[in-house]
């Protein structure tokens, strides 16, 4: 690793105390801007491109272009193998999500596919995703289990995700969510005894999982499920996310708010009740507009959410089923236009606060002294030419530690 600096013609940066909760006003701005490092890919100096101290090698400049923390996908399904094109084009043609589900489709699906795969083709299939997730500028990312479907194959999905983490360009976090369908051949509360009993402690005690996530919905899990797992979570050190509100209204934001959850994610049909909890609270509000834009879904309510006070990250959801998007660009776009978020504020929902969802607030997810040289080269001259045109490619440089990323191809 070596000393560096890169120079654009913006700098744009969120600051201050994290979650950055409501309409974000707190974005630091530097024109021309400039963020150098030191032999360890931390961050020296951030500023006017005037003041950059004149010692360290200029690696990046973009001088027409912005620069912004790296991307974080705080809301992630690798590892899987496989897509389900097929299933896209029978929902167009009017099959719902719903009944792929109940036929045995969708994420019942996944978890054969993930069964008759062998590790290393597990593996290849989802590195070359986190490749290309690197190429758009994604630094740091989630990484969940759920297509396992028994506790063996959810532990073997979560060690998967551990390897994928070690190869992966990124800085991975991995999510436990055992509860994601239930097994064939499981009842329900069978399987969320499993999870509870075996598989959230096993998780915990042999540093599998970072975090514990469910998802609550008609044809997944109830509250009273939701109940279980928290407790289960909470005795295991582990922080709780939630699947909340996507297909239907269940009242899972509220319950996540009221359980203390790290986050509650989806939030396409949240009620006013479940906005003012997560206002009032402490849960995240993370939003998945690249599923909502392929599902064709109703967007989640993000003035409400905003005005609530509530802190808004968003990601890709990436997944062979709801959300084959693994581009945070595009993602940001589908905030921007669908959902209706100013660029500002998208800005600080792709990196600042998914780094504290994901409990890495403490060395990325802004661009600081003493946080990791993670960033992104992009070549418009505002942050809101990103999400104002979607499809072009806006990465110029993806930086990690202060290292430049391979493009994937
Ligand atoms: O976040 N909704 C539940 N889980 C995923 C979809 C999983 C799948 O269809 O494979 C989601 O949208
Ligand atoms: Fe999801």
């Amino acid at each position: 690793m070596a000393r560096g600096a890169a120079v654009g013609a913006t700098l744009a940066t969120a600051q201050g105390p994290l979650p950055a909760r409501g309409a974000v006003a707190t974005a630091a701005m530097f024109s021309p801007g400039a963020v150098a490092w030191d032999d360890d890919g931390i961050v020296t100096f951030v500023g006017d491109a005037d003041d950059l101290p004149s010692e360290p090698v200029t690696l990046g400049r973009v001088d027409e272009g912005t620069i912004v923390p790296g991307f974080v996908d705080c809301h992630v399904h690798l590892p899987f193998i496989g897509w389900r094109a097929d299933e896209f084009e029978a929902r167009l043609a009017g099959v719902s999500y719903r009944d792929l589900h109940g036929q045995e489709g969708g994420i019942y699906r996944s978890a054969r596919m993930l069964a008759d795969a062998e590790d290393d083709e597990v593996l290849a299939f989802s590195k070359a995703l986190t490749g290309e997730m690197a190429t758009q500028g994604t630094t740091a990312t989630e990484l969940k289990s759920g297509y396992g479907l028994s506790v063996d194959a959810e532990l073997r999905q979560l060690r998967l995700a551990r390897r994928l983490g070690e190869a992966a360009p990124q800085t991975c976090r991995v999510t436990l969510l055992a509860c994601h369908a239930v097994p064939e051949g499981w009842s329900r509360e069978d399987w969320v005894g499993a999870a509870c009993d075996e598989l959230i402690p096993a998780a915990a005690t042999e540093g599998l999982a970072d975090a514990v996530d469910i998802y609550v919905e008609d044809i997944a899990f109830s509250l009273e499920d939701l109940e279980r797992v928290a407790a289960a979570a909470s005795a295991a050190g582990l922080p709780l996310r939630v699947h909340a509100d996507q297909l239907g209204l269940s009242g899972a934001a509220e319950a996540a708010a009221a359980l203390g959850a790290r986050s509650a994610d989806h939030l396409n049909h949240v009620s006013d009740t479940g906005v003012a909890a997560l206002g009032a609270g402490r849960t995240a509000a993370v939003l998945l507009p690249a599923s909502t834009f392929t599902l064709r879904a109703s967007p989640a309510p993000v003035a409400s959410l905003r005005d609530a006070g509530a802190a808004l990250a968003i990601a890709t959801d990436l997944n062979p089923g709801t959300s084959p998007i693994c581009s945070m660009p595009e993602t940001i776009a589908f905030a921007c236009s669908l959902y209706g978020m100013t660029p500002l504020d998208a800005l600080t929902a792709a990196t600042a606060n998914p780094a504290w969802v994901l409990g890495l607030d403490d060395r990325l997810g802004t661009l600081e002294p003493g946080k990791r040289a993670d960033l992104v080269l992009l070549d418009g001259p505002t942050f809101a030419h990103v999400p104002y045109r979607p499809g072009h490619d806006p990465v110029v440089a993806t930086l990690i530690g202060g290292e430049p990323v391979a493009r994937s191809r």
